[in-house]
């Protein structure tokens, strides 16, 4: 049962108790939608039903957040630019924990209702097929971050001493706002996030001018221009020193820590404007208007991709993982995937990556960390899993990342440097700012060889057991 929190506009809440359908176009909550215009209440990933959202497709997020720590309160106006890929009498938003105070649809307010992380929005008119239309979500509280029993670890807006921590894959942006919340639907997006003085809004993209300062609260303005799956979104704050300027090769550069990493801050700036730029030469352009990351105090041990600004959990980052990070901005960022399924095309390929920034920095080349992996016995348990049908119970699982890389390698290997790194670049420049499947890279691949590789992808994707 959906419950109705907010309740209509009195007139028709009283039409609706007489029994009476309302004139204006307005749908009351309990009558029954008409047939094909209610929005469904996940994408249609298989492997995560929920997450997302049919009916509508977002262009634009506009996020206006204020944030205090000691107090862990989250304020939001979230304003969504969306277009109707149907017609809808109603449609839902991603959003968990936080209370809601209003909701409007084009400037009106809608009804709303709420059922587990699905936010039900009933305009006060039917949106037609193909209108673009504007919904704005007023809600706050204190936002709590998804702990996952499997291997995800806790994700999402995560409270730390001096401010959050925000990095949000698979689906943990719904903890900090309402969202189409699937890599399927990205958009553009623009923050504006208000901190006690002293404190720093780190957002993705660029700076859309200086931070504003008034009754003892900053306003950081942050604008990410090119399409964003929304788990790579970020708002992390708190005590952070900063160093700005641009890589040799010209791209912005923004790099950030945390006081406690303040002996990180050079080496985070320099390699990752050399990662970037390096990067740039491999893979093709960089996608997108800055560089940098972000080291935070908070304990994650682990890095998130984040749009433009990778973030660091707890730990001075090496060269390799930075490399990693990095290599995702084109594969996973700009280049991303449909379903969770093909996670191997984000994962496999940042891992490769690492092995490919070893070797240029004259360390263990690729195939010998191909060799090394290739060396583990049949019956080890790491070739149980393949790497090609990522499993939503244990989506990280090491061989996504680890087997995924093999299976570029092993691509190389069968059809030679030249054709490798170009296809490489055909992938990025093809799918740029969009996503993609496995189908299709494997029929890209099948394409630039001239190869018939059904076989070589089957075994090393799809077989539980080590490929011959
Ligand atoms: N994508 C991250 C990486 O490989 C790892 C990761 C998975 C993650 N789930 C996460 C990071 C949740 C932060 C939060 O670099
Ligand atoms: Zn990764």
């Amino acid at each position: 049962m959906r419950s109705i929190r907010h309740a209509v506009a009195p007139v028709v809440a009283i039409l609706t108790l007489l029994g009476c359908s309302p004139t204006d176009g307005a749908v009351a909550p309990t009558s029954p939608a008409p047939a094909g215009s209610v929005g469904a209440p996940g994408i249609g990933d298989r492997d995560f039903p929920l997450d997302g959202n049919g009916g509508y497709d977002v262009t634009h997020y506009g996020l206006a957040l204020g944030y205090t720590p000691a107090t862990k309160r989250l304020d939001g106006v979230t304003t969504i630019r969306a277009r109707a890929l149907q017609r809808l009498s109603r449609f839902n938003l991603d959003l968990s924990g936080l209370q809601v105070s209003e909701v409007s649809v084009d400037g009106t307010r809608a009804t709303y209702s709420r059922q587990g992380d699905e936010l039900t929005v009933v305009p006060a008119a039917v949106l037609a097929s193909g209108a673009r239309f504007t919904v704005r979500v007023a809600y706050g509280g204190e936002p709590r971050p998804i702990t996952d029993s499997g291997n995800l670890g806790t994700y999402g807006f995560i409270p730390t001493p001096d401010g959050a921590f925000v990095t949000a894959e698979p689906n943990g942006a719904k903890t900090w706002f309402p969202a189409n919340d699937h890599p399927a639907d990205k958009a553009a997006f623009d923050f504006e996030i208000t901190v006690p003085r002293g404190l720093t809004a780190l957002a993705n993209g660029e700076l859309t001018g200086e931070p504003t300062t008034a009754d003892g609260r900053t306003t950081f303005r942050w604008r990410e221009s090119h399409p964003m799956a929304t788990y790579l979104a970020t708002a992390t704050l708190g005590k952070f020193t900063l160093r700005r300027g641009e890589t040799a090769g010209g791209v912005p550069n923004v790099a950030a820590v945390d006081p406690a990493y303040h002996g990180s801050l050079t080496k985070l700036y320099t390699v990752s404007g050399e990662v970037t730029d390096h990067w740039s030469k491999v893979f093709g352009r960089y996608p997108f208007s800055s560089t940098g990351g972000v080291v935070d105090d908070f304990s994650a041990g682990y890095a998130l991709e984040t749009q433009t600004k990778p973030m660091y959990g707890g730990f001075a980052p090496d060269e390799s993982i930075i490399a990693h990070e990095l290599a995702h901005q084109w594969f996973g960022n700009s280049v991303s995937i449909r379903r969770w399924q093909d996670l191997w095309l984000n994962e496999g390929f940042a891992t490769y990556a690492e092995w490919l920034w070893s070797e240029h920095r004259g360390r263990t080349t690729a195939d010998a960390h191909f060799a090394a992996l290739r060396a583990r016995p049949a019956s080890d348990a790491f070739w149980t899993y393949p790497p090609g049908r990522a499993r939503p119970d244990d989506l990280f699982n090491d061989a996504v990342y680890k087997r995924g890389a093999m299976t570029l390698h092993a691509l190389r290997e069968e059809i030679g440097d030249q054709t490798f790194f170009a296809l490489l670049r055909e992938w990025v420049e093809r799918h740029k700012y969009g996503n993609a499947t496995t189908e299709q890279f494997v029929t890209l691949a099948e394409q630039r060889s001239g190869r018939q590789l059904d076989a070589l992808f089957d075994a090393w994707l799809f077989q539980p057991e080590r490929p011959a």
